[in-house]
């Protein structure tokens, strides 16, 4: 399929790149396609940025039917422009879709129009450290219908954003609570795929927790409330003993693209790494016995944000004495290194 570009007439002042906010200003072109049954994706186009003109009863707006992406570009001192593993991304694309009943699109093809929209747009990638443009790929449902079903049509976009670090922390350690009352899925639901109404169900928590000086919580399992999970926007590691552990994907943890790329890195230095259920218990232990070393989360948006504590029921657990720990650093400056093109790719990112 051959992709229309319409340039925008109006080019938008860029916003000063230095200290961005994470998703708040977007660049000037978007991609758009569109699906019928039937018809199967078609009329894909690149346009100026702009409002789109919905049905009050498109689909999406009453049952949710939405699935998305989030992925970064980054340009290297020699003008450069690196995407970090997006083929990924589009892979995952479609094990949501699958779930949600949305139709698949083709790897290769998005990967294409997303780099034909990267580079239309490359002058609105910041250059500043620890900012890039984060791209927000995403599919809704647009029939105009009230029934619960599958819708016959679809919109598929892409949006860019010019963003710093997705916490204002930095790689200061963040605070994250356990929740313990509230649980953000089950398995059999939609926990492992990336759409809307999983985060919709956990900004309450999340409220709660920013009221109580807490930048996220940590989701236990949604039957037991035992085993941890992941923390929403991120994934979760533990260093226990000299081990890093994860908890394994079981059907409601996102499989996040850092995550699996933190993992490889630690295979790839021989440090002991395993994904495998882990308890809340198990980790308090840990710390009460002085050998919970590290912990941090591990995202796209965030990238690797270290955890200098963790608050479950009355227990206060303070981790590394607040301080990045050794694996999360060097976790941290590959991946940034290899997604800003400062270190060798010897993963073949
Ligand atoms: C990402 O890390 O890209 C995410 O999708 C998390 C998001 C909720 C900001």
């Amino acid at each position: 399929m051959n992709i229309s570009i319409t340039k925008t007439t109006t080019p938008k002042a860029k916003p000063t790149m230095d200290n961005l906010p994470f998703g708040k200003y977007f660049s000037d072109h978007m991609f758009v396609m569109d699906y019928a049954e039937g018809k199967g994706w078609y009329d894909p186009r690149i346009v100026p940025y702009g409002p789109l003109e919905l049905e009050p009863s498109a689909m999406v707006f009453h049952y949710a039917q939405e699935i998305f992406e989030g992925l970064k570009a980054y340009k290297s001192k020699d003008g450069h422009v690196r995407l970090f593993r997006p083929y990924k991304n589009f892979e995952r694309m479609n094990v949501s879709a699958e779930r949600l009943a949305i139709p698949a699109l083709d790897v290769d093809f998005c990967v294409d129009a997303l780099k034909q929209l990267v580079e239309l747009d490359r002058d609105w990638i910041p250059e500043q450290e620890g900012a890039s443009l984060y791209i927000r790929p995403f599919i809704i449902a647009t029939d105009e219908y009230l029934g619960v079903r599958p819708s016959d049509t679809y919109k598929f976009l892409i949006i860019c954003s010019p963003s710093g670090l997705y916490y204002p922390e930095g790689l200061d350690p963040v605070k994250i609570y356990v929740e313990d009352k509230y649980v953000r899925t089950v398995r059999g639901a939609t926990g492992f795929t990336k759409t809307g109404g999983n985060y919709a169900s956990s900004i309450k928590a999340q409220v709660i927790a920013h009221e109580r000086g807490y930048s996220q919580v940590l989701w236990l399992d949604g039957v037991e409330q035992k085993y941890v999970e992941e923390v929403g926007s991120m994934n979760i590691f533990f260093k226990i003993d000299g081990e890093v552990v994860t908890p394994m994907l079981n059907g409601s943890i996102l499989s996040g693209i850092t995550r699996m790329s933190t993992i490889e890195l630690l295979k790839k230095w021989g440090v002991p790494v395993s994904e495998r259920r882990i308890s809340i218990q198990e980790i308090f232990d840990a710390y009460q016995a002085g050998k919970l070393e590290e912990c941090f989360g591990t995202g796209t948006a965030a990238i690797i944000s270290p955890v200098g504590e963790l608050r479950w029921e009355d227990h206060v657990m303070t981790i590394n004495d607040n301080q990045i720990g050794e694996i999360t650093q060097r976790v941290f400056d590959t991946i940034t290194g290899i997604q800003t093109g400062t270190m060798p790719d010897e993963m073949n990112w």
